[in-house]
């Protein structure tokens, strides 16, 4: 629609209908088909309830027939006939479901995320929704907080390019999304929500402003240069403000200093909660501080419906009610909603989904995110016909193995479990499966859910038989394959904890098996790192396989057979013990760093009980093939920093490798991190293959912000590292400001 044209509906709208723009509730308002279900809307409180057909957005409603009935519903029933927003929890895929956000990221194969992005666009599209609750931006460095899963990891520069690319992977480029296929991208949670003290979901956020603005706020940043079309608040607060109610944050940072001119949502009942963190004296003061903060949409819950009726009548409220009305009705027309009210449900629509295409770029990005943590000898394994595994572990044939938010629109029926992909691989005869132990100890909180649920996974067993089965299998192989880790429920929203050692069950499994003196790779599911310490040893190889989405059993066989190499690095510091978090790569240097002052050894930085080293660091990952990196050189030119080096790959065998290039410690007037990532690569080599690799650097890769949040440059001499597998080679050049 032409501006105009907009503009003049604008003027059309009464007070109570802008209210009503603002207001977004989940689709249980709706039952079968779009008939309007009352119930759960008086059950938020509604003073007055408002004309539902009127209201300005719902989500997670993600059946298309369903959509495309509530539009119709809507535009027969509304006055103005604005078509209603669908926004959906999208935030690994629609029905193909990829591999967890902090999986994903270590492939540092951003092209492929980006296609999985696309997918993801374009099933949700053709299923009716026209904007994802993703990507989740929240730097993690604490895994003890449950939504690490759905983040990109601890890294800055990882953040930012894995922002940049989903956004455009959704939206398509600069601002195309409009065309068909694509959906506008809500990027969550501004800002530092993946910063809660001691790990503890919802809780509150401490942060100096340099870490704000030297990293925390980087990756939300890189998304809006991206041209995301929506940022969700967050639920914390962030140095005693909660965000939804922080102006500073929302209207200065988000709006002023980084250019945000689109929607900004809550988080789920945030605005109702500035009054829980005793913020707001109640929600009239509530919807004010929100409005003020420049929050568009509230989602679920009716302070905005209740309050702004009052509030607009004064002048001021009711022109930040225009605003914010006015950037809700610019996104609804970027989508094409008044010329296509059904976008993406017109007929024919089958709803496409799981395509040959998708599942083909799922599989991929399964053998390029799992982390090849560990490998003495077993790994790959040989397939020759006379060998025999033993497959232990309730993973083999489970099929949740997607991850907590998939539940939203993905389905567990959908999964190839690591059992089928084995069979892809393997005879019948060569494996002997076993469960080992149960991942759950109850299906009581399942609900309505728990016979299927039970059906998928299998009955409870008892513990004990289920040991002695597994000993019985493994004396018949010649290798053992077990599967180890977390269930879906221990990890995503609300799901922080203070220990993250696997269960005591299965310990004991490993070291039971362990007496058998026979190779053991483990494969370990989780969402989140966790602490290893006790049974690493007892793996002759490790794979971490995260929660890898549909099409898990078959990237992780095709790794274990050798057909792939893993080359997926950690973007998460696996920590010795719980006591050492928080522990991340791009730590700063104390002034008595261990090991390199004249100190006596009681006085440096240490733990009496404890190294200072992690089990597994940031940008740990094994290949099968081995590579050798060296720099040929570095030369400040006018246009950035020309580098280059020679890649060779020393092994007989094709491989993937993501060689990382780190920025250490340099001239600058705060502390700087003492090592940080500033660009990957990610190269296929052939056998014997050498390659010579060069890249520009921006000179802003080596500026930093002070606690003010002004912009430096030092001159000086910056050291690079070339880090290719754990093998360190560094250069260092002279590089002059030059302003
Ligand atoms: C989560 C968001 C999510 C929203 C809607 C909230 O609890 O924090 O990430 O998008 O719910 O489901």
């Amino acid at each position: 629609m032409e501006e105009q044209k907009l503009r003049e509906l604008f003027h059309r709208l009464s007070v109570h209908d802008k209210i009503a723009q603002t207001i977004q509730l989940n689709g249980d308002l709706f039952v079968e088909s779009g008939v309007m279900n009352t119930g759960p809307a008086k059950d938020l409180g509604f003073q007055k309830e408002p004309n539902f057909y009127e209201i300005g957005s719902i989500y997670n409603v993600n059946d298309h027939q369903k959509l495309y009935q509530i539009q119709k519903d809507v535009l027969e029933n509304s006055s103005h006939k604005i078509p209603l927003l669908f926004m959906s929890d999208i935030v690994y895929g629609f029905r193909t479901i990829f591999p967890m956000p902090l999986a994903q990221a270590g492939s540092y194969d951003f092209d492929l995320i980006q296609q999985a992005a696309e997918i993801s666009a374009k099933e949700s599209y053709l299923n009716g929704i026209h904007v994802v609750f993703s990507p989740m931006l929240d730097l993690v460095r604490d895994p003890r907080w449950g939504r690490v899963m759905e983040s990109p990891g601890e890294d800055v520069y990882t953040s930012k390019e894995f922002a940049k690319r989903v956004v455009t992977g959704y939206q398509g480029e600069k601002a195309d999304y409009l065309q068909e296929n694509h959906v506008a991208a809500c990027i969550k949670h501004f800002a530092a929500y993946g910063a809660p003290e001691g790990g503890r979901e919802y809780q509150q956020v401490e942060l100096s402003n340099q870490k704000l603005f030297n990293e925390y706020l980087q990756p939300y940043e890189a998304a809006v240069e991206a041209n995301c079309e929506l940022v969700m608040t967050a639920f914390n607060l962030l140095n005693g403000v909660p965000s939804t109610g922080n102006k500073w944050l929302n209207r200065e940072i988000l709006r002023e200093r980084f250019g945000f001119n689109g929607v900004l949502v809550s988080d789920y009942a945030a605005v109702q909660e500035l009054v829980s963190h005793g913020f707001a004296k109640d929600e009239q003061d509530a919807a004010k501080k929100a409005l003020e903060a420049g929050v568009d949409f509230d989602m679920m819950t009716a302070v905005y419906a209740n309050a702004l009726p009052e509030l607009a009548k004064d002048r001021a409220f009711a022109e930040l009610l225009d605003e914010a009305v006015w950037r809700i009705l610019i996104l609804k027309n970027k989508l094409g909603l008044f010329e296509q009210p059904f976008r993406g449900l017109t007929e024919p629509n089958t709803g496409e989904v799981l395509t040959d295409e998708a599942k083909e770029v799922a599989t991929k990005l399964v053998e390029k995110s799992c982390v090849l943590l560990k490998n003495e000898t077993a790994l790959p394994l040989k397939k020759t016909k006379d060998q025999r595994i033993a497959v232990i572990g309730p993973y083999a044939e489970s099929h949740f193995t997607l991850g907590f938010w998939a539940s939203v629109s993905g389905r567990s029926s959908d999964v190839l479990t690591l059992k089928a992909g084995l069979l892809e691989q393997f005879g019948q005869d060569q494996l002997l499966f076993s469960r080992g132990f149960n991942l759950y100890e109850d299906y009581s909180s399942f609900g309505p859910l728990k016979a299927g649920f039970e059906q998928l996974n299998g009955p409870i067993e008892d513990e004990e038989f289920l040991l002695e089965q597994s000993l019985e299998q493994a004396k018949k192989a010649d290798v053992i394959l077990l599967t180890i880790g977390e269930n879906f429920l221990e990890s995503g929203e609300g799901a922080s904890k203070t220990n993250l050692r696997l269960p005591e069950k299965q310990i004991r499994l490993i070291k039971k098996l362990a007496e058998l003196k026979k190779p053991i790779v483990g494969l370990l599911y989780t969402g989140r790192p966790l602490v290893l310490t006790e049974v690493e040893s007892y793996f002759d190889s490790l794979l971490l396989v995260w929660f890898p989405g549909v099409m898990g059993g078959r990237g992780i066989c095709n790794l274990l057979v050798g057909e792939a190499s893993p080359s997926a690095r950690l973007t998460m510091t696996f920590p010795r013990s719980e006591g050492q978090i928080p522990i991340y790569s791009a730590q700063t240097s104390t002034g008595r760093p261990l090991g390199e002052n004249a100190h006596s050894e009681r006085f440096v930085s240490k733990y009496i009980d404890e190294t200072n080293e992690p089990l597994f660091s940031f940008g740990s990952g094994k290949s099968y093939a081995d590579f050798e990196g060296t720099w040929q050189g570095v030369e400040e030119k006018t246009d950035g920093i020309h580098c280059c080096y020679e890649i060779v790959n020393q092994s007989e065998r094709e491989a993937w490798v993501t060689p990382q290039i780190y920025l250490l410690n340099h001239p600058a007037e705060i502390v700087r991190p003492m090592k940080r990532l500033i660009a990957t690569q990610h190269l296929l080599l052939a056998a014997k293959e050498r390659k010579v690799v060069t890249f520009t650097l921006s000179k802003e890769e080596f500026t930093y912000f002070d606690n003010e949040g002004a912009r430096h440059l030092t001159s000086g001499n910056y050291t690079l590292q070339l880090d290719l597998l754990g093998i360190k080679n560094n250069q260092t050049f002279h590089l002059v400001k030059g302003e």
